[in-house]
């Protein structure tokens, strides 16, 4: 009885848990929510009690500009969880706006993604960070294979599909094929490296100072992966090292590809390794499909082109890609009970 009333009322709930964003669908509806995986937290003096004060969108906006005491983290690094606590957090307050916890008959089963290659360890941390959050029953499934069904992708079929997401923290590559991962390979470099790699630049070419928001606006901007038709440019505002005032800058296209190419060849070697494991049959699949690119690094300017020529191959970037392994969460959600018996990458939490 008690499980089919919360059944009703619970609606599962599918989480792509990301360095950067957190995408929430909910069964029957879609995606319902993405908000930046931050959560600012403050101090209490004596105590030492932590409060968490915004989450989100609002934790977002503070960062680099908090008072004394107040502080902005991502509780995930790397696309695996760095602050147990922090993560719960964020992982409640999204079950709560998307309506999953509303009373105590409403405790949503969750279906939540984690990178491939995350060890047993941190796999058990997400899904106790997602019970703890007030999940009924929490479920993990491979980001590839979530992104890979989010786009569309036969990955039921005989046949070889390659996946390339590439986030906040992490570049995942993974060829599938009968619903299963054949070879995969991954990097903990994605794009809070290339703002890194902005920041890098402007303090040494122009002894400028700037935050990790701005480098993120610079990259989406005016980064790129190849050169550009017509060249862009634009100002920049900081800190300077010599004085410390405040300046800006005018910064080109060329300097932040310059910047961003060291990561950018990182990520197509670790593609150029998946596709020399491949056997033979799959990399055919591969060269007539297309590798399908997702992830918010997908929408770098010219980076499909740049892979596609490296790569040999073609590089497509799925539609709405920093929701695809969302939906594709989303996808098993719908079928849950029968994506049990079919994905061995599914476990039942450990309540
Ligand atoms: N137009 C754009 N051009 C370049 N980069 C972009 C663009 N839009 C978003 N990004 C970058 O994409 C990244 C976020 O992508 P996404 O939401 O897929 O990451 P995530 O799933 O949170 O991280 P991960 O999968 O690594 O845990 C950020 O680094 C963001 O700056
Ligand atoms: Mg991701």
């Amino acid at each position: 009885m008690f499980r089919f009333f919360s059944g009703v009322f619970g609606g599962d709930v599918g989480i792509d848990l990301g360095t950067a964003n957190i995408v929430v669908y909910v069964k029957g509806k879609g995606v319902v929510l993405s908000e930046p995986s931050s959560v600012a937290i403050r101090k209490k003096p004596k105590g030492g009690m932590t409060e968490v004060i915004a989450v989100g969108s609002d934790a977002k906006a503070m960062a680099g500009k908090t008072p004394v005491g107040v502080s902005t983290i991502s509780p995930l690094q790397d696309g695996v969880i760095a602050n147990f606590d922090m993560t719960e957090e964020l992982i409640r307050y999204c079950l709560t706006r998307a309506g999953g916890t509303s009373g105590p008959l409403s405790r949503p089963r969750v279906v939540i993604s984690v990178p491939a290659q995350v060890t047993e360890v941190e796999r058990k941390a997400v899904i106790d960070a997602t019970l703890g959050a007030g999940a009924r029953e929490a479920y993990v499934v491979e980001e590839p294979i979530a992104a890979a069904l989010g786009v569309g992708l036969p990955i039921q079929e005989p046949r070889g599909s390659m996946i390339l997401d590439i986030g906040g923290g992490t570049s995942e590559v993974a060829v599938l094929s009968l619903g299963g991962i054949v070879v995969t390979n991954s990097l903990r470099t994605a794009g809070n490296d290339m703002d890194s790699a902005i920041v890098a630049m402007l303090r040494q070419r122009y002894a400028l100072l700037i935050g990790e928001t701005t480098a993120e606006d610079v990259k989406i901007t005016i980064g790129s992966a190849l050169p550009l038709e017509k060249e862009l440019e634009m100002s920049v505002k900081g800190r300077d090292l010599a004085d410390g005032l405040p300046k800006s800058d005018v910064v080109s296209s060329v300097e932040v590809r310059e910047a961003l190419e060291p990561i950018v060849l990182k990520i197509e070697d670790m593609v150029k390794v998946a596709l020399e494991q491949t056997p033979p049959e799959l990399a055919k699949d591969i060269v007539d499909q297309g590798i399908i690119l997702s992830g918010g690094v997908s929408l770098l300017r010219g980076l499909a082109d740049r892979l596609s020529r490296a790569l040999s191959t073609p590089v497509i970037v799925a539609e709405e890609p920093m929701n695809a392994v969302a939906r594709g969460v989303g996808n098993i959600l719908e079928n849950l009970d029968d994506m049990k018996r079919i994905l061995l990458s599914v476990d039942k939490g450990v309540k």
